[in-house]
């Protein structure tokens, strides 16, 4: 099993210092913004999402070089990606996160929503700061997914008529388009062609969706320990994510415990058994299975290189999240 670390062994110290960079870039701000900013970023995530924009600069510059915009890029990556979990976890109510308290139990919801906007403020000056008016376009438009992610997944709360189109498109603006965007983003600065620019957008969202779906799996499947944040919690919200949509269309039974938003007693229960004793899970790992081997053979083309190789390795990693 490939874990996190070994994946992303190629751009390890490049890593370690964009964890340092950041925390300086943040350091300008107000003393309690800036302590609950600090109190996320050293709880320390997976730092995936800075880690494939580091691989992917790497492995499409001729001599593996990294440049400071591509640096600048990856640290933007991770600042939009944690300013969206700080909101996140206030419209969830979240108890958890990275394992540690989130910001707005640790401080109260009113820091939690201007620390997230310092962060995603702090993110367009620096954006800004790149001089690239083709980067500022892809990731201002992440932020704008973000928001709009946000709003679908609230509009259809205990909506037992949701498709599958709404939830992917929920998913795309959540968490696939971050990623696929500053996977473009990193080539736009290396002057590709479109062609390969579409290649690394493809590659980016097919892993982007891929994430969300084990994510939703984990949900039912994992705990809060190993998470670091509260499980089986989508449902419980109102959330219906591809496992219940898939039990949904197994047991039609499902659809009106949803629609009553569980007021009976033991409903949460009876609705949680009809997931587990269904097809959902499986049908639901068979989902991330074929976005993560559609992101594997979109970077075919990058040249051979030790980075080439983690982002080869990135679809299966993801995948292994759920044994
Ligand atoms: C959490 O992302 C949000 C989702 C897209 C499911 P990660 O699981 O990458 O979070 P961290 O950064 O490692 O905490
Ligand atoms: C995550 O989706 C993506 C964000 C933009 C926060 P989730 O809502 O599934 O993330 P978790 O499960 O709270 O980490
Ligand atoms: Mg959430
Ligand atoms: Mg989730």
């Amino acid at each position: 099993m490939t874990t996190v670390t070994e994946l992303l062994l190629p751009v390890e110290k490049d890593l370690e210092l964009l964890l340092s960079d950041l925390r300086s870039l943040i350091g300008a701000g107000h003393p309690i913004l800036q302590a609950a900013a600090e109190h996320l970023f050293s709880a320390g995530g997976k730092r995936l999402r800075p880690g494939i924009v580091l691989l992917i600069s790497r492995a499409i510059d001729e001599k593996s070089h990294l440049s400071e915009r591509h640096k600048r890029l990856a640290e933007i990556t991770e600042m939009i990606h944690t300013a969206s979990l700080v909101h996140d976890d206030v419209v969830d109510q979240a108890s958890t996160r990275r394992g540690v308290e989130t910001v707005h139990s640790r401080f109260n919801h009113r820091v939690a929503v201007l620390a997230g906007d310092f962060l995603f403020a702090q993110s367009s000056w620096h954006l800004a700061n790149l001089d690239n008016l083709d980067v500022v376009k892809l990731l201002s438009r992440v932020i704008m997914d973000l928001a709009d992610g946000e709003i679908k997944q609230g509009l259809f709360r205990f909506d037992s008529c949701q498709t599958f189109s709404t939830y992917l498109e929920k998913s795309y603006c959540k968490t696939a388009s971050l990623i696929a965007n500053s996977c473009r983003a990193a080539g736009v600065l290396t002057n590709l062609d479109g062609s390969r620019l579409d290649s690394l957008y493809h590659f980016g969202k097919q892993i982007g969706l891929a994430f969300q779906v084990v994510d939703d799996i984990l949900d039912f499947t994992g705990n809060d320990e190993q998470l670091g944040k509260p499980a089986v919690s989508d449902l419980a919200s109102g959330y219906l994510t591809a496992p219940v949509l898939y039990a949904l269309e197994e047991n039609p039974k499902l659809s009106e415990i949803i629609q009553r938003e569980f007021s009976q007693e033991g409903d949460l229960e009876k609705a949680l058994d009809i997931v587990y004793s269904s097809k959902a899970i499986e049908l639901s790992r068979t989902l991330a299975n074929n976005f993560a081997n559609e992101a594997y053979d979109s970077i075919s083309w990058l040249p051979e290189s030790p980075s080439k190789e983690s982002l080869l390795k990135l679809p299966e990693y993801v995948l292994s999240r759920l044994y």
